[in-house]
């Protein structure tokens, strides 16, 4: 049977070039789509779990009968070489028109070789570290038969109580277009049919980010503007540099749910966009939307989906339950079903199953390919540049040889490095915790101290008495990788349990301490930030994250991340970014009143987004600007000479950032619009140049047109979006 379906293809081949179908569609698929039946096109818009491992609320006994019977054509929790192969056997062998299956999977941040969280990775600021990731992501998933991870997630997000804050690339749409389109790029290659290659999929589309309150599944509600502005372009970005699929959010937007909202889909997505690939629902997105109260039932659900653009049902089975009779009645029509089998089909064409179902799953590239010495030194060095230095009093880097304290549950952790989605990832294959990363470096004592959370103070006095006989102390604290991710949301952002509690004790013996930081949104460290000597966000560094800490903790590679979120001082401070507008009375005033300000807190975060120190220090000359003014056709240069003023070599993001003085509608005080990173000698200088074109100027103006308005601006630079050089020019249509 296997035979036949190559020789079955082989003839499609030779028949397709006179098949038309409609453009852009393979002839394979427009030939299928003419034999299908109604059930057998169900089945293409169905994905079902298997019960290797469930992320979400339900599971469906039977799904492999179901893929047997032509009425599941693709399955995700489901990897290894072995087993995708033998559902597609049955899928391919067993079924009338042997249509492969699609495997899909959560590979997040890596896939066996765990890279940091998202949150931390988008603190590379380095979109070919980003691009590498997940090309090793790519490689080692595809080799397990999987064709399809629901990655990347292009959610921006200004609210650190939201769990799923850690999947994203934080807060500013700029970097976080960058991130999505380097992400998607590593898993797409250049050709999607290459068998070390992964779809993307842009997920949660739309604004899931922005759930109020920051409690996951929440709704979501804001102007068609600021949608526009500030949370839609990383999506656009991943669609355009190819994405194929798309995951509908859970969410509802302007009382709409995302799962059934047209103007999301169709006029943006496909009109606008246009998108060409499928859009799958997020898990049981479909059934939820009687929840929502947008639907009756689950029937009336999957009407509303389908109709509305949605082209696979994740879970939810109200296609596998009601599509045929919902065509059959007329509630769907049958050539809206074909459109979403066409697309669907037409992946799997592009993905080159109909050409080899079985090219993905290879055991001799499973086994080559995964856990290699290659990626794991790929992930330690992503992960040491993921950390950012959030302070150092001098106390960093440490002293190699000199008697260490190494305090807290988290050192200890192999397990809270990976982080939460850490797809296939296992602990085994962790190393070493970051205490086994010290001591591999300087005699280390060991005191757990305290738990991540809970009150149980009794580990204080021996946490205490290491301190004691020590010359230099590293506490590791933060959050249980639990705490963070899908579901995980908190009404309170301080380090939980007495961890902070002991540490006030620890810092009180005075001596050099640092704290490290594993955590999945920021936090505030309000009081840390005053008692620790140092603090170090390492964010779930991933398989390697032991090493690559205490890599940076002795010195051998010098700090180089940059916060691509805000730490506010306290949860009151909420939402709080750099993306921010003046207002009508900003506080410029010490003493007054009656202006935007809190009475008890400053306007200004603890740390700000671009925020991050190095072990060297670099200095900014002021800003040259190549002319003082351009019009439509030109551009401007401004550029600024970066000198490393420290002892040693260091990187450096710098930073460019624009504010539009008057608008149609008011424009932020900075918004990012560029960045380098350069490596500098200790004592080294070189210029650094930005482009400033009309794009770089344009906005969507009061009649929601999509562009540059005449004016004057002002031009920012540095290397934190706090600490800049200023400069003026202006603009003329
Ligand atoms: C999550 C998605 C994920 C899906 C499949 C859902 O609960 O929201 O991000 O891709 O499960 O595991």
């Amino acid at each position: 049977m296997k035979r036949f379906l190559y020789i079955f293809c082989a003839g499609v081949v030779a028949l397709c070039a006179c098949s038309r179908g409609p453009e852009g569609s393979d002839p394979r698929v427009e030939k299928l789509l003419r034999k299908m039946t109604l059930e057998e096109k169900v089945g293409q818009t169905v994905l079902f779990t298997s019960d290797w491992s469930v992320t979400g609320p339900s599971m469906r006994e039977g799904y492999i009968d179901d893929i047997r019977q032509g009425r599941c054509g693709n399955i995700f929790n489901a990897y290894t070489a072995e087993y995708t192969r033998k559902l597609q056997e049955i899928a391919v062998n067993e079924t009338r028109l042997g249509i492969p299956l699609l495997f899909g999977y959560d590979v997040i941040h890596g896939f066996r070789t765990i890279f940091p969280i998202n949150l931390g990775m988008a603190c590379t600021w380095d979109p070919e570290a980003l691009e590498r990731s997940a090309q090793v992501a790519a490689h080692e998933a595809a080799a397990a038969g999987l064709h399809w991870t629901y990655s990347p997630m292009c959610d921006i997000c200004v609210e650190p109580r939201w769990g799923r804050v850690s999947e994203g690339a934080g807060e500013d749409p700029f970097l976080g277009s960058v991130v999505a389109a380097a992400l998607t790029r590593g898993y797409q290659g250049e050709d999607l049919a290459d068998e070390r290659t992964l779809l993307a999929c842009i997920k949660h589309y739309a604004a899931y980010g922005a759930p109020q309150a920051g409690r996951d599944y929440n709704t979501v509600d804001m102007s068609e503007r600021w949608l526009r502005e500030f949370y839609l372009p990383p999506y656009k970005a991943a669609v355009d540099a190819g994405a194929l699929s798309v995951m509908a959010s859970f969410n509802e937007l302007d009382g709409v749910p995302a799962t059934a909202n047209k103007h999301l889909m169709q006029e943006i997505l496909r009109d606008e966009w246009g998108f060409k690939g499928f859009v799958v629902t997020d898990y049981t997105g479909i059934n939820e939307m009687v929840c929502h109260g947008f639907a009756a039932d689950e029937k009336d659900a999957g009407r509303l989906a389908m109709n509305a653009g949605i082209d696979m049902d994740m879970q939810s089975a109200s296609f596998f339950n009601y599509m045929v009779d919902l065509v059959r009645s007329g509630a769907v029509k049958e050539s809206t079903l074909d459109e979403a089998v066409r697309r669907v089909l037409n992946v799997k064409a592009a993905l080159g199953l109909f050409d080899d179902p079985f090219k993905y799953c290879s055991p001799e590239r499973e086994a080559a390919e995964t856990l290699t010495e290659a990626n794991k030194q790929e992930a330690r060095l992503t992960a040491a540049r993921s950390c950012v230095l959030l302070k150092n009093e001098g106390v960093l880097p440490l002293r190699k040889g000199a008697r260490t304290a190494v305090i807290g549950a988290l050192a200890d952790s192999k397990d809270d490095l990976l982080g939460s989605w850490r797809g296939a990832g296992e602990v085994q294959s962790v190393p070493a915790s970051i205490l086994e990363a010290i001591r591999e470096v300087t005699p280390a004592v060991y005191a757990e101290g305290c738990k991540e959370m809970g009150d149980d103070r009794s580990g204080f006095g021996s946490a205490l008495a290491a301190a004691r006989g020590a010359e230099q102390i590293v506490m590791v604290l933060g959050e249980d990788c639990q705490w963070t991710g899908e579901a995980a949301c908190r009404s309170d952002i301080h380090i939980p349990g007495v961890q902070s509690e002991l540490l006030e004790k620890i810092a009180a013996l005075g001596k050099p301490l640092v704290v490290v930081l594993l955590n999945g949104r920021p936090l505030d460290l309000s009081a840390e930030s005053v008692t620790a000597g140092a603090l170090l966000e390492a964010w779930y560094p991933g398989t390697m994250g032991g090493y690559a800490v205490a890599d940076l903790l002795f010195g051998d590679v010098n700090p180089s991340g940059k916060l691509c979120i805000t730490f506010p001082r306290n949860l009151g401070q909420v939402p709080i970014y750099h993306y921010a507008k003046n207002t009508g009375r900003p506080y410029v005033h010490p003493e007054a009143k009656y202006e935007s300000r809190y009475l008890d807190v400053p306007n200004e975060p603890l740390y700000a987004f671009g925020h991050g120190l190095s072990y060297t220090t670099f200095s900014y000359s002021d800003i040259t600007l190549s002319a003082d003014s351009f019009s439509a056709d030109g551009s401007i240069e401004a550029t600024v000479t970066l000198t490393n003023t420290g002892q040693r070599e260091g990187e450096e993001t710098v930073q460019l950032y624009i504010r539009d003085l008057v608008g149609s509608v008011t424009r932020p005080v900075k918004q990012l619009k560029g960045f380098r990173k350069v490596n500098l000698g200790p004592g080294e200088s070189t210029e650094v140049s930005f482009s400033i074109d009309k794009e770089t100027l344009s906005f969507y103006r009061a009649d929601m047109s999509f562009g540059p308005e005449s004016g004057d601006f002002k031009l920012f630079i540095g290397g934190s979006s706090d600490k800049v050089k200023e400069a003026s020019f202006s603009y003329e249509e």
